[in-house]
């Protein structure tokens, strides 16, 4: 189909996710439809090129230039054995990869439980935690803790950890008891200027929610090491080994969903190595494969894996395709290419320099505050000097008609987000160079000057 055909049919016949069909079908807007990529480039149906300083939504680490290789592993393992499940039988890929992953995680998550992206790796992580406390003889824990504004997938029993009201609400009452308590923004935290204050006012309103609802009912707290959400929310020094302590003392498991910040986006191999605390489950996806198969892993330690070995029972769950011996080799093959390309130190190596660059941005009055780690950075959009926030008016003709438009015309994919306040974020494919870093953030200067005249904002 050429150009045109496309978008006709596209109108006619697809029906996209998370997306205003009104809006993106509108015959004056053009759909994006992207037909080829290159190293950090993605190029759409009329040869236009841009930079994908999105990683095709946190999930291509390694850009898009290793089809070759991924294509020679695909091959094999289609010649070999297309298809076998993990339901009571297994295939090389899938052992192979669960050892890779035990090898690479950080402390005893040495067991793995294959899934097919991260809504399913976040329900399965409940239901193994749900596994374990029926089996050690604590099944009255049904509840759970995360946090506002969270993103932890839309099936739903991962609908239920999510913290955004606004997706939650038209599908009625949750799956599970969640109590949803604050996340780690500081930028607009009274005491968010005073780490260890902010940090003991978290812990403080953590330990009243769990109190609420009733420390040995609650199975799991699950968080993102830098919460996504709200614009890569990064936890003061000693959240993370407080949310430990806390599980531990009140006998809770510990989930960090790793399905952004896992496989490298941090520079490890799993984003809370940074804070130095291991999980007791970690959800994965995205990254696993580089995105060039679709695949989810749940990690699990230990004592949780024991306790389900030891149970006598089944795992009272199954997916048909998880742990596809296609996608198996993929992950195994993505996994081979970080290793020998240095994709984690390439991630590590141009942190800083990133993290100045983008800083640089804050002289545009539009830029409040700049914020993240690693290859996961989000600006936040004010409305003025004294950062004050956009109206819903404003933040709808900024962040949903402005700036997707601006940023189309200046090459470049990143993602506008008005989930908590208004942020544009990057997370670049983790193979990116200092030259292709540079090119985003100027294309960002471009656009984000642009913003702040067309929205008067400092004038
Ligand atoms: C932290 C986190 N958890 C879970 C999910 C759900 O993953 P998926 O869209 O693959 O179901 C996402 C998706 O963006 C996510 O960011």
């Amino acid at each position: 189909m050429n150009h045109q055909l496309l978008q006709e049919t596209a109108r006619e016949h697809l029906l996209l996710h998370f997306t205003n069909h009104g809006a993106a079908y509108d015959p004056e807007a053009e759909l994006l439809v992207l037909d080829r990529g290159e190293g950090p480039y993605v190029f759409d149906t009329k040869g236009n090129r841009y930079v994908d300083a999105l990683s095709s939504l946190f999930c291509a680490q390694l850009g898009y230039s290793y089809g070759e290789e991924m294509t020679a592993a695909i091959a094999a393992q289609m010649q070999a054995l297309p298809f076998n499940t993990n339901w009571a039988t297994a295939h090389p890929p899938a052992i192979e990869l669960a050892d890779k992953l035990a090898d690479i995680m950080p402390g005893d998550l040495n067991h793995v439980f294959f899934t097919s992206g991260g809504s399913e790796s976040v329900e399965a992580a409940w239901k193994i935690a749900r596994e374990h406390f029926v089996a050690i003889g604590e099944p009255q824990r049904l509840k759970a803790i995360a946090r506002r504004n969270a993103y932890h997938g839309v099936t739903l029993g991962a609908l239920s950890f999510t913290g955004v009201p606004g997706f939650k609400e038209a599908f009625g009452r949750p799956a599970i008891d969640v109590s949803h308590v604050a996340n780690t923004n500081a930028f607009r935290a009274p005491d968010g200027d005073d780490p260890a204050a902010f940090c003991a006012r978290l812990l403080a309103e953590m330990r009243v929610a769990v109190e609420a609802a009733g420390a040995d009912e609650i199975a799991v707290i699950i968080a993102e090491p830098v919460q996504n959400a709200g614009g890569c929310l990064v936890p003061p020094p000693g959240y993370w080994a407080g949310l430990r302590a806390l599980a531990d003392e009140i006998g809770a498991l510990l989930i960090a969903d790793e399905v952004i910040c896992g496989f490298g986006r941090l520079g490890e191999w799993l984003g809370l190595e940074r804070e130095g605390v291991v999980p007791d489950i970690a959800t994965t996806a995205k990254g696993l494969t580089s995105a060039y198969a679709p695949m989810g892993a749940v990690l699990v330690n230990d004592t949780v894996a024991d306790s389900l070995h030891g149970s006598g029972g089944p795992l009272r769950h199954g997916i048909t395709f998880a742990g596809h011996p296609i996608c198996a080799a993929v992950a195994l093959r993505s996994i081979e290419i970080f290793e020998r390309d240095g994709v984690l130190e390439n991630v590590r190596s141009q942190e800083a320099g990133l993290q100045a660059r983008l800083r640089d941005l804050l002289s545009l009055p539009i830029v409040g505050d700049v914020r993240g780690r690693g290859f996961f950075w989000a600006m936040e959009l004010v409305a003025d000097d004294a950062n004050s926030t956009f109206d819903q008016g404003q933040r709808d003709r900024l962040l949903r008609s402005y700036l997707p438009k601006r940023m189309r015309d200046a090459g470049l994919i990143a993602r506008c987000d008005d989930r908590g306040d208004s942020v544009l974020q990057i997370a670049p494919p983790l193979i990116a160079d200092a030259a292709v870093l540079d090119d985003i953030v100027s294309r960002l200067g471009d656009v984000l000057a642009d913003a702040g005249a067309y929205m008067g904002v400092g004038a």
